[in-house]
């Protein structure tokens, strides 16, 4: 497909999909993000040439949130290997709400459900290596750095506005303080787990990465691998299984691609290459990153998801 018709493509799906941020609202949790522009959306594609094709509102910045947690994941792996990670935090869905109490009440499991839930989450930031809060950070930030080609900043605003307001997330901590799930003191695991939400990031930046876990860890523009198959492999079960939260089903079933979403409005999406279907757009992978602030109630962009699934419907880049 030349490159003009996907960017005219790209361009007209943004604008079909643009009512649907009529669906969501900022998240209100975390008052920093609660006045961001809700109209907002935008897309950027990555191919393995590196070439970008944007639509929409697509040089805005935004926070990680629970994109984080798919890359931290990651990242632990990498550091420490995936027989490490997976014997602190499991891979199993949990029907619950992100942020929810619920399974460890309830299930008792000895260790979180998955790293995506904020629990699992929490555990792997408390992991990753370093002594302190600073040096963990520092490893995190190097380590996406790597992968995207320059630096990044924290939001200080969004970092702070929510360590104010985390009151559910240290309620969480102290449940796996109690388990010996942290590697920190409560406060330090939260101040690490925070931080890594409120890395900003652009949606350029995100589909290099969505395009370095298509690529089974690969990255094809610098043409080195930046962390094993396997762990690629185990990343792209989470977000299929458990990216999109309680949507999860759903988005396998009508969008079909591995997937993180966050409560700032951006989606992550790795596309794995379908050698199979010549004819179509993308077919040797991409990474995709798409931002619109309109969550629904799973914490999902809104207009975001409906904007993959037609992209998907259209090029057939579901996996299944
Ligand atoms: O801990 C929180 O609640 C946020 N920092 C991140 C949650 C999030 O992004 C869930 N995503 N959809």
């Amino acid at each position: 497909m030349r490159s003009e018709e996907v960017y005219e493509k790209l361009k007209q799906w943004v604008e079909d999909n643009r009512s649907h941020t009529m669906l969501g609202a900022p998240a209100q949790y975390i008052p920093a993000l609660a006045n961001q522009d809700r109209d907002q959306l935008g897309i950027c594609i990555m191919d393995i040439d590196g070439d970008t094709y944007k639509a929409g509102e697509s040089d805005v910045t935004f926070t990680l949130q629970s994109i984080s947690k798919i890359i931290s994941f990651v990242a632990l792996c990498h550091f420490k290997g995936l027989d490490f990670v997976l014997d602190k935090v499991d891979v199993e869905p949990t029907g619950e709400s992100f942020n929810s109490i619920i399974p460890f009440e309830i299930h008792r499991p000895g260790k979180p459900f998955n790293p995506l839930i904020n629990a699992g989450a929490i555990t792997v930031a408390s992991m990753l290596p370093g002594d302190t809060v600073s040096e963990k950070y520092e490893r995190f930030i190097l380590f996406v750095e790597g992968m995207i080609g320059h630096s990044l900043e924290l939001d200080q605003e969004v970092y702070e506005s929510e360590w104010k307001t985390a009151h559910r997330n240290r309620a969480l901590a102290y449940y796996l303080k109690e388990s010996n799930l942290l590697d920190l003191d409560v406060e330090e695991a939260l101040d690490i787990y925070i931080r890594l939400c409120a890395i900003c990031i652009s949606l350029e930046d995100l589909a290099k990465i969505g395009l370095v876990i298509a690529h089974d860890g690969y990255d094809p523009i610098e043409e080195r691998q930046i962390f094993s198959h396997d762990v690629a492999r185990i990343a792209k079960v989470l977000m299929v299984t458990c990216g999109m939260y309680n949507s999860s089903g759903k988005f396998a079933a009508h969008v079909g691609i591995p997937a993180k979403s966050g409560v700032s409005g951006g989606i992550l999406a790795s596309v794995p290459p379908k050698w199979h279907s010549p004819e179509k757009a993308f077919r040797k992978g991409c990474g995709i990153a798409v931002f619109s602030p309109a969550i629904d109630a799973n914490g999902n962009s809104a207009a975001g998801t409906m904007l993959l699934r037609q992209i998907s419907e259209e090029w057939d880049f579901s996996i299944f």
